[in-house]
């Protein structure tokens, strides 16, 4: 039988967590296939999803960025068997987008940032994609007729002008891809030209554009969310109630990366100064994973058993980093960085491990676990109140000392962690 065992440390006593079923439905899609009760233990899990009628292979999807930018790249995301592409976000005029050099910078792990050390956190102050964009439509057509079976999605930003909207997608949907992500997020460079995370920021604005931007769209819209902001389930709520069929979440956080001792310039130093930029990477995974909790559990109490998805995106490297976002919701999981970091190739390794965890569990399928630790959420004051009935329960089957007054002085770990209370 499917099902997930958790072990958890209280007081430095193990004990066993109520073992959580596998969901008939966490309220998430209407696509659901369901799940087996009875996963025969040799049998391959499945890692194939469908995700607003679109259907892939595997829940792992190129992020919108370097490694979406062009034909080559994409084809080669699709060879290498990615489950779906975003392509770098496009807009109606590339010559108003002007990139600079350097344009990235690194955090690694190890002493004083040593230049060995194992990257863990990227900034970058990359703007959305300068390539002309006919260029980057006939790039999007050759590879859907290539690809016909394979999930192509565009990654669209404009200024607040509405006909700017409409002609954007009319022209991208054109070229036959299967779905638009908006990239109301980007943190840097674009909100100067009210783009963005300008609009992602400001929920009436957001309100207004979505409203224009779902009256013209025929294919499946996902907006993708900033996390630089107090509240991200708003955006995400007033995106989803304005029509968009998915979230995404998160974009880059703004960050700087740092300060040069020697020369006192901040870093990405570009002739000598910089800007505020985008931070990705393994260092943002645990923020990511906050702030899609926060919206998978706001989708599910607000939007029940609607077709809506959620699309989840922060320093993914391993299929461990995916099954937490999956297990927190997110019907796909996007990855970025960790592409540019270890080359397409990256996704073979994201299956397989994402596949050992679920025939570890006995999950037969993505749904099986989606959602799953969603409901082990709760608040501070529940934890406390949790906690106390625990300690009564122990203290009732007298299980261990009941206080430091009991010590017999044989054995002071043992007997410490015997305990009932801290
Ligand atoms: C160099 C770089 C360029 C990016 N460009 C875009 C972009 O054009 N559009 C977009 O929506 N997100 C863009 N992103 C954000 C990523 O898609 C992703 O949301 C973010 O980096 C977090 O995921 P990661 O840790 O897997 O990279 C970019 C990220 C990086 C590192």
């Amino acid at each position: 039988m499917a099902s997930v065992g958790l072990i958890g440390r209280i007081n430095t006593s193990v004990v066993e967590f109520p073992v959580a079923q596998p969901r008939r439905s966490c309220g998430f899609s209407r696509n659901r296939v369901g799940f087996r009760v009875f996963a025969q233990a040799d049998a391959e899990p499945d890692l194939s999803v469908t995700v607003n009628g679109l259907k892939m292979p595997n829940p792992f999807v190129i992020g919108s960025g370097p490694p979406g930018t062009n034909y080559t790249v994409m084809k080669r995301a699709f060879d290498e068997g990615w489950g779906a592409v975003i392509a770098k976000t496009v807009s109606l005029d590339a010559a108003k987008v002007v990139n600079v050099t350097p344009r990235y910078a690194r955090l690694r792990a190890g002493a004083n940032g040593s230049a060995r050390g194992q990257i863990i956190g990227w900034e970058n102050i990359e703007l959305i994609s300068d390539r002309p964009l006919e260029t980057m439509l006939k790039e999007f057509k050759q590879l859907k007729e290539e690809y016909p079976d394979r999930i192509l999605i565009a990654s669209i930003m404009e200024e607040y002008n509405k006909a700017a909207w409409e002609e954007l997608i009319d022209r991208v949907e054109q070229t036959g891809i299967d779905a638009i992500e908006i990239n109301f997020s980007c943190p840097h460079g674009m909100p100067e030209r009210k783009m963005g995370a300008a609009v992602g920021q400001d929920c009436a604005l957001l309100e207004e554009v979505c409203g224009w931007i779902n009256a013209k769209a025929t294919v499946p819209v996902w907006a993708k969310m900033t996390p630089n902001i107090t509240d991200i389930t708003q955006p995400a709520r007033v995106s989803l109630q304005t029509g968009c069929e998915g979230v995404s979440a998160i974009n880059t956080i703004m960050s700087v990366m740092g300060i040069n001792l020697d020369t006192l310039r901040p870093e990405p130093c570009v002739e000598g100064y910089s800007t505020p930029g985008g931070y990705s990477s393994k260092a943002v995974h645990p923020i990511a994973l906050a702030k899609v909790m926060s919206i998978a559990r706001m989708m599910k109490n607000e939007f029940g058993d609607e077709d809506y998805s959620l699309s989840a995106i922060g320093g993914v490297e391993t299929g461990g980093d995916a099954a937490e976002f999956i297990l927190l919701g997110a019907n796909t999981v996007q990855v970025c960085t960790g592409v540019m970091m270890h080359g397409y190739g990256l996704v073979k390794q994201l299956c397989s491990e994402l596949k050992d965890f679920m025939r570890k569990h006995n999950f037969s399928s993505v749904e099986d676990f989606r959602g799953i630790s969603l409901d082990y959420f709760t608040t501070h004051m529940d934890l406390v109140r949790r906690q106390q009935e625990a300690i009564r329960e122990r203290k009732a089957i007298k299980k261990g000392l009941q206080s430091d007054k009991d010590w017999t002085g044989d054995g002071f770990v043992k007997e410490t962690e015997s305990m009932v209370s801290n």
